[in-house]
């Protein structure tokens, strides 16, 4: 049977009946997949792995690539985590987040009353943490890699040196943002045609980026860290206010650990380590579910959704008061990934008839930002990216002439232990500034194995809400049995404890699920995706890859080969 099926997904997508496709049906290839937020991004991908290139080579080219064509979030100005599975069995976790600068402090964003100053957080140099993507992406060329930097760059190069054209999605946003490009020169001059934002359809060309980018290549992390372009940033934060100083950049370190990992019915997962929250909030939810067992001919029911709510609130509790730096804070990993611990919430949640009454705070506005993508290659490599410039086009500023937006990822700390950030997320003292700390982060870059083999790669960018598409798609596949495609479009809702809102996307509950709901003392608010699970699954029988770009994100393709 399971034959047949495969069978029918090989001749309907080699079919001219294929771009009518049902939107639930994934691509399906044999020898490589990549899958991004960005079409060009993920062509780039393939073509590194055509040329003989392993996952870890296209996710560096894809990387760059996003860098060009994903400018709302793609970066060179901001940080992030890849997570690794190599062929011969290692797993590996790279960690490069921003750090804070070396004159940054805990109350840096407090006034005389020690009250949050309102943007300084979010907006503008003051807000820019010390950049980890570039070297990033070169720590995993060099370690795991086996194509020269060149190579690697060339294709990002061409797009910034050629342009490309402009998206719908793009448009929408330069379109949104065009104040905040107005009131910087260096960013007007690149992302403003006659002082007006690109229209989708528009060639947009980034002369100064691909300068930058051909320095990099050339001259390695170096030219980031130790030359021309940390230069250009620290004179431009040093004239706009920030605290950004050479020190900063050449004590830049990426680090490399073992990911977090866990099981859940018979699966391994392994995700991102600390300073994400992202694996250990993932983590400690499926432990709690793996004591539950959700029911896949009841999948949708009242009961099931009310269990994943109550667990996304017990992991979110902890997650917001105990995670932090690992540099500066001792995570309790022990304690909130052991099973005696999942254990007893699972009992709790079970005896729980009704939602713990919280006070009800209006849940901020939250964004889409951050971008995910996932790759395999035919050689049993698999990697999983999240990268960042945390709000969409980051802090908006750009030093002249390096052409790339700075991230404003200083948002990610608690300004104030017990107070809300652009997330609406509520942190305490392990999350506070302290100079050279990373912020505490969500992304949730993510593998999952099968009696030793790669099942699945899966990531999204979404703040907290990475970490709950995340745990939706994994339940999808593995307890509602659907196919990776579906997994990812099936509507999904998000709940962090504080605010007390869940927010669903519209269709993810029925009506009938909203009114119970509500009768149990849930908030129930409607509001519009802001996930983008970029996804890929390979099918043990057959090893055929299939890969699914998130129907919230048409730019996005999974392609294959
Ligand atoms: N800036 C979003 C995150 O790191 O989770």
């Amino acid at each position: 049977m399971k034959h047949i099926r495969i069978v029918f997904y090989v001749l309907f997508f080699f079919s001219p009946l294929c771009c009518l496709a049902n939107p639930d049906m994934p691509i399906v290839a044999k020898h490589g997949m990549v899958v991004s937020e960005q079409k060009l991004a993920s062509q780039v991908g393939v073509d590194i792995l055509r040329a003989g290139g392993n996952a870890i080579d296209a996710a560096v080219a894809v990387g760059y690539a996003l860098a060009v064509v994903n400018p709302c979030c793609g970066n060179l100005g901001g940080g992030g985590f890849m997570t690794i599975h190599l062929a011969k069995g290692d797993n590996i976790f790279l960690n490069f987040r921003e750090k804070a600068p070396l004159k940054a402090s805990k109350t840096m964003y407090l006034d005389a009353h020690g009250k949050v100053r309102s943007k300084q957080s979010t907006t503008g140099y003051l807000s820019v943490a010390v950049p980890g993507t570039v070297m990033g992406l070169e720590t995993a060329r060099q370690r795991y890699g086996t194509l020269s930097r060149q190579q690697l760059m060339a294709p990002a190069i061409r797009l910034a040196q050629q342009g490309y054209l402009v998206t719908t999605y793009d448009a929408q946003w330069f379109s949104d943002y065009a104040k905040d490009f107005r009131k910087q020169p260096s960013v007007a001059a690149i992302f403003l045609k006659k002082g007006q934002p690109y229209r989708a359809g528009e060639r947009l060309i980034q002369r100064d980026l691909a300068h930058t980018l051909q320095e990099i290549s050339d001259k390695g992390t170096a030219a980031f860290y130790d030359g021309p372009i940390a230069l250009a940033i620290i004179k431009a934060s040093q004239a706009q206010g920030g605290l950004l100083s050479l020190a900063d950049f050449t004590h830049y370190t990426v680090q490399e650990s073992k990911p977090i990992q866990c099981q859940y019915h018979g699966y391994t997962l392994i995700s991102s380590a600390p300073p994400s929250s992202g694996g250990v909030t993932l983590c400690e939810m499926l432990n709690i579910l793996d004591n539950i067992h959700l029911n896949r001919d009841n999948y949708d029911s009242l009961q099931t959704t009310r269990t994943i709510i109550e667990v996304m609130r017990y992991a979110f509790i902890d997650r917001n008061r105990r995670l932090g730096d690992p540099d500066f804070v001792n995570n309790p990993l022990s304690t909130l990934l052991s099973p005696a611990y999942a254990k007893k919430i699972s009992e709790r949640i079970k005896q729980a008839e009704r939602a713990q009454q919280q006070s009800l705070p209006s849940l901020v506005h939250e964004k889409k930002q951050t971008t995910h993508y996932s790759i395999v290659d035919g050689k049993g490599n698999a990697v999983a990216v999240t990268y960042t410039l945390n709000g969409f086009f980051g802090a908006r500023v750009i030093a002249s002439p390096t052409g790339f937006f700075l991230n404003n990822e200083m948002d990610d700390f608690a300004a104030k232990a017990g107070s809300a950030n652009k997330f609406g997320l509520v942190q305490y003292d392990a999350n506070t500034i302290a100079p050279g700390k990373r912020p505490l982060s969500s992304m949730t870059p993510t593998i999952i194995m099968k009696d030793g083999r790669v099942f699945m790669v899966v990531g999204s960018p979404g703040g907290p809400r990475i970490i709950t598409a995340v745990l939706l798609t994994i339940l999808n596949v593995i307890d509602g049995g659907m196919n990776i495609q579906q997994a990812v479009n099936k509507p999904r809702f998000h709940y962090q404890a504080k605010p007390d809102v869940i927010s669903a996307e519209p269709l993810a509950f029925t009506p009938e699920s909203i009114k119970k709901l509500t009768g149990m003392g849930y908030h129930i608010k409607q509001k519009a995706a802001s996930t983008s699970v970029e996804s890929i699954l390979i099918d043990p029988a057959t090893g055929l890859f299939y890969g699914a770009n998130d129907n919230r994100r048409p730019d996005g393709a999974a392609l294959g080969y």
